[in-house]
């Protein structure tokens, strides 16, 4: 059977490539960020085709796009993009004028447990798509875009003072951020190499809806509801800087429009918070939505086991982004953190549905030995 008739099933729409001017793939689109990247772009760019192409793994998820699945803009294939086969029949039929790529493995304790699904997918995968693109725009890159979401961890770990700029070195230190750092370095190779029109952009800690609960925000958000115990690591006084999910997706697609091609761009909310002091403000929140006496959902709180090679604080100097591009979040960190918890305790229905599932055998083994 060939390639396209093998994956044809896939395609439930009729689609009418000469109807949009542009075709973009967003891989990895049915989770976190890419599900929301894909509701602000399809809403934004009509004339614009959307591919998302994903594999559903535990971290994808199309309850998170059931509200733009019919837009006639957005049409979904399931695949994985470590297979060469399947990504160049992508790029063949749809003639892709750019690639904004975010599929990864993306969670750091999972890293610590099995490396290899990450080097397989954050890196094998990016090469297979590195390697497609290449081929499909091989007789003229003008205006192609390939854009590689990628993560501030490549950095390393900061002490009390100083931010992660463009220009610091590349210091991964879990195998989650090795990864990417690595993929990061072959995207910036194909672009040196062989001339590929390539973006990158490293991002801070995202929260928001339909965040997987295996992320801190929302585990203990799930975690306050079910009065079960909040595990905090170590001393609780590592250090994220958070950022919005929506502002994360506006900064990519304004990137992704007016950034310079071969360029790096840092995006960060200037929004520090020690992982201590974060979880008291959500307890907090939690007591009054949940209108629980003041100071219970804080007696959760457990300290347990450190994670391993726990880096010590992330903090992003996100200027260039600001200067050249006009950039900056929309929203408080309150405020989102409020719009947040609301979300989270409005969809129960999408939060049961995940912890039904093997998540509970994750999470035990996850925390068992802690
Ligand atoms: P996520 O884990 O929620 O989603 C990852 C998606 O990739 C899922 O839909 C999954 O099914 C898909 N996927 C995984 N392996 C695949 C494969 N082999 N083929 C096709 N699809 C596959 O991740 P996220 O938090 O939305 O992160 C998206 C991207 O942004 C990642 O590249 C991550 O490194 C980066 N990032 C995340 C954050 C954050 O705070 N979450 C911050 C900065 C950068
Ligand atoms: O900085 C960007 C990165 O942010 C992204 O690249 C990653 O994909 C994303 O997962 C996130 O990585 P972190 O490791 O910072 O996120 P996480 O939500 O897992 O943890 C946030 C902090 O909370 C971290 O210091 C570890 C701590 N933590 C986490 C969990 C899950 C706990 O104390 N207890 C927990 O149960």
């Amino acid at each position: 059977m060939s390639t396209s008739k093998l994956y044809i099933s896939y395609i439930r729409k009729n689609i009418i490539m000469s109807n949009f001017k542009k075709k973009i793939l967003i891989t990895g689109g049915a989770g976190f960020i890419g599900s929301h990247l894909l509701r602000w772009m399809v809403g934004q760019h009509t004339d614009t085709l959307f591919v998302n192409f994903d594999q559903l793994t535990y971290a994808g998820n199309l309850a998170n796009l059931t509200d733009i699945e019919n837009s006639s803009n957005y049409h979904f294939i399931k695949g994985d993009i470590c297979n060469p086969h399947l990504v160049n029949w992508l790029f063949d039929k749809y003639r892709f004028d750019g690639v904004i790529h975010l599929a990864a493995e993306s969670h750091v304790d999972r890293s610590i447990t099995n490396p290899m699904s990450f080097i397989q997918t954050n890196i094998v995968g990016t090469v297979t798509l590195l390697n497609a693109a290449k081929h499909a725009w091989k007789d003229d890159f003008a205006g192609k875009i390939f854009y590689h979401v990628s993560t501030d961890e490549v950095y390393g770990s900061l002490g009390a003072e100083g931010f992660f700029t463009e220009e610091t070195s590349y210091d991964p230190r879990s195998p989650y951020s090795a990864s990417k750092a690595s993929s990061d370095h072959l995207v910036r190779a194909y672009h040196h190499t062989y001339g590929l029109p390539i973006k990158i952009s490293n991002c801070s800690n995202n929260y928001g809806s339909y965040q997987f609960p295996e992320k801190l925000i929302p585990l203990f958000i799930n975690n306050i509801r079910n009065n079960k115990p909040l595990p905090v690591y170590g001393d609780g006084t590592n250090v994220r800087d958070w950022l919005w999910v929506v502002d994360h997706a506006k900064a990519i697609d304004k990137i992704y429009r007016e950034g310079a091609i071969g360029e790096t761009y840092n995006i960060g909310g200037w929004n520090e918070w020690t992982n201590i002091d974060l979880i008291h403000l959500m307890c907090q929140q939690m007591d009054k939505k949940l209108k629980r006496q003041k100071g219970t959902s804080a007696k959760l709180i457990t300290y347990v086991t450190d994670r391993a090679g726990h880096d010590h604080r992330y903090a992003i100097d996100a200027n260039k982004l600001n200067n050249d591009l006009n950039w900056k979040p929309s929203i408080t960190f309150e405020e989102g953190l409020d719009k947040t918890i609301d979300w989270y305790l409005a969809n129960e229905k999408w939060m049961n549905q995940i912890t039904s599932g093997d998540y509970q055998k994750y999470y035990d083994k996850q925390y068992e030995q802690r």
